[in-house]
């Protein structure tokens, strides 16, 4: 009767076919799209004499204090008050709105007496984002390039060879050549959607100081 091969035969090519596959580091392997999330921030402070105050820390205001941040992509967002890091927003008692849009907003103006503070005035708010990383691959497009090529309708009378002995004359018109050309100048995905930066109070730029005066 045929016996099973011994396991020890068909040990080794399940380690090799193991090592071929993990082995893809050079490999095709497509970008990694996963979001990461952001340290916490804290760019705004509520204003707890201010009924008209809160505490904002929206997009446009974490560009306002670093014009080069970035988050090409948030996929979700995370937001926690400064003092009470571990109590749900819910729990706090506070009407907040913490969006993975726009960022957080609270208003002062929404709180009410009863919550975990005793003003009704927002708490520090710190918000978190998973943010897409900024490359090509991860970021589609707004504008879906339509890789269905137009339907050459170049009619191939080419492909018929020659009869007559005189040569044909090349005739330079015969191809209409319509090829809608798709190369479109790389729009600069880096722009981030809520690129909308309000007139900010006071966000003049510094005046370059190369004058200087030398002694005559
Ligand atoms: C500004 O944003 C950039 C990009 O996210 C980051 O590397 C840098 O640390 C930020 N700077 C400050 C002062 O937060
Ligand atoms: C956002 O992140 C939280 C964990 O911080 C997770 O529970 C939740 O499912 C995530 N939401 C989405 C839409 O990915
Ligand atoms: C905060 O106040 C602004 C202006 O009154 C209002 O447009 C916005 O909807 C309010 N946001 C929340 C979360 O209540």
């Amino acid at each position: 009767t045929p016996r099973a091969p011994p396991a020890s035969v068909l040990v080794p090519r399940l380690v090799v076919s193991l090592l071929s596959v993990s082995n893809c580091s050079s490999c095709c392997c497509p970008p990694d799209c996963d979001c990461i999330w952001t340290d916490w921030i804290d760019v705004s402070y509520p204003d707890s004499s201010d009924r008209n105050s809160g505490d904002y820390e929206t997009f446009e205001n974490i560009l306002k204090h670093n014009s080069s941040w970035v988050c090409a992509k948030a996929e979700n967002i995370s937001c926690r008050a400064e003092q009470f890091p571990d109590v749900s927003i819910e729990d706090l008692g506070q009407k907040v709105e913490c969006n993975v849009n726009t960022g957080l907003i609270c208003n002062n103006s929404d709180q009410v007496i009863g919550g975990i503070v005793p003003m009704p005035v927002c708490l520090n708010y710190e918000i978190s984002l998973c943010c897409v990383p900024d490359i090509p691959e991860c970021i589609p497009s707004t504008t879906p390039s339509t890789t269905t090529t137009p339907p050459s309708s170049t009619m191939s009378t080419v492909s018929r060879p020659p009869v007559s002995t005189t040569a044909p004359m090349p005739t330079p018109s015969e191809f209409p050549i319509r090829t809608t050309s798709t190369t479109m100048p790389p729009s600069s995905t880096t722009s981030s959607t809520t690129g909308t930066m309000t007139t900010g109070t006071g966000t003049t730029a510094p005046t370059p100081t190369t004058a200087s005066t030398f002694p005559t």
